[in-house]
């Protein structure tokens, strides 16, 4: 997603209703208001982050993404808002990179549709791990792969129709690189991190929720 067209199609595309759960599953993880310093990983153009410190007001958020085309969008969306601005910075690394954890440990773990972009998922486990204090709130949504091709057309219908090309064939190869449910919850055994509740959030969304150990 380095490529500025891509990446402004991305941010144009309406991902209202996915980001929307996405912030309501961190509300049910962390009924408080969150007041720490969370770490976003694969920020894209950063409507997560953004809706995240619009709800928590004391947030900080370290939103880290390796495609400067979406880091710029994402700095775009905030240049109006003095707030937002100073509590979010958006830094540029490659995910698993020491410079993608600028400041652990952290408070919270957000990622959202990043797990099936990364050439090893266990990657993202494992900086999880080194970049969460104990009693971390961790928040990883990601597509569910479909159980077959048939099933993949029919999420392709429901929620791609009349896209435009770019956005129709990333989502439908994420759809096939996604993971399904048992194997995140392999891959969340064998990165040792237990206590995790993992599970269906939609008709294709899978998310991660818990907290690390003490
Ligand atoms: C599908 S987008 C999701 C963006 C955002 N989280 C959202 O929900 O809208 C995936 C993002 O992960 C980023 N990404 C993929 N692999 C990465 C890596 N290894 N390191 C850093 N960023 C990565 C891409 O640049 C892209 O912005």
């Amino acid at each position: 997603m380095g490529d500025p067209a891509q990446a402004r199609a991305y941010a144009e595309a309406d991902f209202s209703e996915s980001n929307g759960l996405f912030v309501e599953l961190f509300r049910r993880l962390h009924p408080a208001s969150f007041a720490g310093r969370a770490l976003d990983l694969g920020c894209g153009p950063g409507d997560i982050p953004i809706r995240i410190a619009r709800a928590c007001p004391a947030a900080r958020i370290d939103a880290v993404d390796g495609a400067e085309p979406m880091l710029a969008l994402a700095r775009a969306a905030v240049a109006d808002d003095a707030d937002l601005a100073a509590r979010i910075r958006w830094i540029g690394a490659r995910i698993p990179s020491a410079e993608a954890m600028p400041a652990r440990p952290y408070d919270a773990l957000l990622s959202n549709s990043l797990l099936h972009h990364l050439a090893d998922p266990s990657d993202l486990w494992r900086l999880a791990r080194e970049a969460g204090r104990p009693g971390a709130a961790v928040l990883v949504m990601d597509l569910a792969r479909p159980a077959d091709p048939g099933a993949v057309d029919r999420v392709l219908a429901a929620h791609a129709a009349g896209a435009p090309e770019v956005l129709w064939s990333d989502f439908r190869n994420s759809l096939f690189a996604a993971y399904t449910v048992d194997e995140v919850r392999d891959q969340l055994a064998a990165a040792g991190i237990e206590g995790m509740t993992v599970g269906m959030v939609s008709d294709r969304h899978l998310a991660v929720s818990g907290i690390l150990p003490w």
